[in-house]
C-alpha cells in the first residue's frame, strides 16, 4: 500500500462534537431537524397541560391518554437528539412555547391536538423530502418507522375526534369516551 493510500485510508472526518462521521448532514436538513425537534418538545409539554385540564375536570381516561402521548412526544425528541449525536452533531435546544391551557369545550381541544399531530406530519414529510434531495439515504431509512408511527397519532387522533363529536359534549357519552381511553 502506498503512503498516499495509507493516508486516504486513515483520514477521519470529525463532526462539530468531534465525533466521527462518514456523512456530513447537509445545512438545510440539519436547520429543519432542529426545528422539528422543537415541534416535538413543543408537543411533550401541549400534551401534559391537556393532560392537566382533563385531571382537574376528573376526566381521568382522557388524562392518562394525554399523559401518556405527552411521554411518547419525549421519546419522539429523544429519537431525533440520538439520531443527531450519532451523526456527530451538537444537539441545539431552541427556546419552548408556552403551552395553551385554556379550551371551550372537549372537542376543541382534541381539535387543537389533531392539527398539532397534523402539523408534525408536514414538517416530517419536509424531512424526507430533504433527505431525498441531499441524498441523504440514512436519514431516510431514520425517518421510516418514525412517519408511519406519525401516521398512525393522526388516525388515532381523528377516531377520539369523532367519537367526542358524536357525543355532543353530553356528559354520559363523554363518560363512555373517558372509560374507553382509560382502558387504553
Ligand atoms: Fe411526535
Amino acid at each position: 500500500m502506498s503512503e498516499r493510500t495509507l493516508n486516504q485510508k486513515t483520514k477521519v472526518n470529525y463532526g462539530p462534537s468531534g465525533r466521527a462521521v462518514s456523512q456530513e448532514i447537509d445545512n438545510d436538513l440539519l436547520f429543519n431537524i432542529f426545528q422539528h425537534l422543537t415541534m416535538e418538545r413543543n408537543a411533550n409539554v401541549q400534551y401534559f397541560s391537556m393532560s392537566l385540564w382533563f385531571q382537574e375536570r376528573d376526566l381521568n381516561g382522557f388524562s392518562s391518554f394525554f399523559l401518556n402521548e405527552s411521554k411518547e412526544e419525549l421519546e419522539h425528541a429523544y429519537k431525533f437528539t440520538d439520531y443527531l449525536i450519532a451523526r456527530g452533531q451538537n444537539v441545539v435546544l431552541h427556546e419552548l412555547v408556552q403551552p395553551v391551557q385554556q379550551w371551550e369545550s372537549i372537542e376543541e381541544l382534541i381539535a387543537f391536538a389533531f392539527n398539532m399531530e397534523s402539523d408534525l406530519t408536514i414538517s416530517l414529510q419536509q424531512l424526507y423530502a430533504i433527505s431525498e434531495r441531499t441524498s441523504d439515504i440514512r436519514t431516510n431509512i431514520f425517518l421510516d418507522p418514525i412517519v408511519e408511527s406519525q401516521i398512525k397519532s393522526e388516525n388515532e387522533f381523528a377516531h377520539i375526534l369523532g367519537k367526542v363529536k358524536f357525543s355532543e359534549e353530553n356528559p354520559s357519552a363523554i363518560l363512555i369516551v373517558d372509560e374507553y381511553l382509560n382502558r387504553k
